[in-house]
């Protein structure tokens, strides 16, 4: 099976289990690491709507408790769209462990992947450690890291 089926299987297993009671808006991930291993996730709703999560971010969460890693390839699946784009605060998230070739391939719940992109297409200009490095030099060196 090609790793695009793959991923897509899935993600799309993952957004069955979604708990989305509030938007009713299925959403399924998953991440290829590159070490080979696969990792899931749906979006998980709170009633104080803005507690809920999005299906990228349980599969990161997934890709660190189990040992951590780095983002291959990741797929994205919406029960009710086409091609299902990462949030502005999932590309955030998913470029921490990525890198700017880092594919996102776009789902349709029903024929699979309809469009892959790159990290760099969905998050151009990203806010990067760079930026950090003389503040986490300086909080270092006064000793409150
Ligand atoms: N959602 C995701 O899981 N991933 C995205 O990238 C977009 C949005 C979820 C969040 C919420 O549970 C539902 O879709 C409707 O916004």
């Amino acid at each position: 099976m090609a790793i695009t089926d793959t991923l897509f299987s899935a993600a799309k297993a993952a957004m069955e289990k979604a708990y989305a009671p509030y938007s009713r808006f299925p959403v399924g991930a998953a991440i290829l690491a590159e070490d080979g291993r696969v990792h899931a996730g749906c979006n998980i709703e709170v009633v104080s709507f803005p507690e809920g999560w999005c299906a990228e971010t349980t599969a990161i969460g997934h890709m660190v408790m189990g040992g951590g890693g780095r983002i291959a390839e990741v797929a994205v699946v919406a029960e009710k769209l086409v091609a299902c784009s990462p949030c502005g605060g999932c590309r955030q998230r998913l470029a921490e462990f990525s890198t700017a070739e880092t594919k996102v391939h776009l789902c349709d719940a029903t024929t699979g992947v309809v469009e892959t992109v790159t990290m760099a297409d969905l998050l151009p200009y990203a806010f990067d450690t760079d930026a950090l490095d003389d503040s986490l030099a300086e909080a270092g060196d006064a000793g409150q890291l």
